[in-house]
């Protein structure tokens, strides 16, 4: 049985982080399904990391349920979360709950989208059907990049003053959690204690309730851009280019395949064989 979102709201409640981790293939998120974190996010940031966009403006709803029924198949234990992508959920609540479905049709337990107050009734329309939503407020990829760029949010009084609003109208309509993005951290820290919901921060500090990182930024294989917040637990761009040049190199000197990796006919069939061709 994998985790549920009550099961993620217990967490904070018994002070126990929550571990999440972006994943948008099979392989990736049985890995880390393995591993025993608690939330896999299928993240529409899979438009940069698996599709080369420089934005996640472009990814579509098609993409998202094909990322999220990948990684459905694979996880087991942990709790599937998927991002309505940008323009799927603004324009109309009919469109935001449509998609949501879709998301969960595709093998998601709830669906995350970016927004405070006013995205607050869509919120709450979609929790109203019975799908749980994840918020996400503070650096918002959809649509913060196109007014300010990748900036810290919450660094005055007002702007802090905003989030927390943010955050406690979420909370009102019935989100499990809120992602905060770039949050400095002691707007993150007040907005934790204010709220009873878990809040998973990328950037915003050890206040929050949990943790998020792109699997490509933790496993060291996305070099566009390296986030300051993001810790590389391994190299694995230089190993996997390493791994290919010895393949390369191996295919040119003809030490691969080697006898291990082919196959044989059985020695009378060859015999018959090479009588009639005459070789
Ligand atoms: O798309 C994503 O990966 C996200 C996380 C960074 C929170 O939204």
């Amino acid at each position: 049985m994998h985790k549920t979102v009550q099961d993620i709201i217990n967490m904070k409640r018994d002070e126990k982080k929550i571990s999440v981790i972006t994943s948008y293939d099979y392989t990736i998120g049985s890995l880390c399904d393995k591993a025993g974190i608690d939330i896999l996010l299928v993240g529409d940031s899979a438009g940069m990391v698996m599709l080369g966009y420089d934005t996640t403006i472009p990814v579509t709803m098609d993409q998202m349920c094909m990322f999220t029924e990948a990684v459905s198949r694979a996880r087991e234990k942990s709790l599937l979360v998927a991002d309505l992508p940008f323009m799927s959920y603004q324009v109309s609540i009919d469109d935001a709950i449509r998609n949501s479905g879709r998301l969960i049709k595709a093998g998601a337990d709830a669906v995350k989208l970016e927004g405070g107050t006013t995205m607050a009734e869509t919120i709450s329309a979609i929790v109203d059907v019975g799908i749980p939503v994840m918020g996400h407020i503070g650096l918002q990829p959809q649509t913060t990049i196109l007014s300010q760029g990748y900036k810290v949010q919450g660094k005055t009084k007002d702007a802090a003053l905003k989030l927390i609003e943010d955050a406690k109208e979420l909370e009102e309509a019935g989100v499990f959690s809120i992602a905060l993005e770039m949050v400095s951290h002691e707007v993150a820290e007040i907005i934790s204690e204010t709220i009873r919901v878990p809040t998973i921060g990328i950037g915003s500090g050890v206040g929050c309730n949990g943790q998020v990182l792109v699997v490509q930024d933790l496993l060291g294989m996305y070099d566009k851009i390296k986030p300051k917040f993001a810790k590389r637990y391994l190299n694995l761009s230089e190993d996997i280019v390493n791994a290919v040049e010895n393949y390369k190199k191996d295919i040119e000197i003809g030490t691969f395949p080697a006898k291990e990796n082919w196959f044989s006919m059985d020695d009378n069939e060859l015999k018959k064989l090479r009588e009639e061709i005459g070789r």
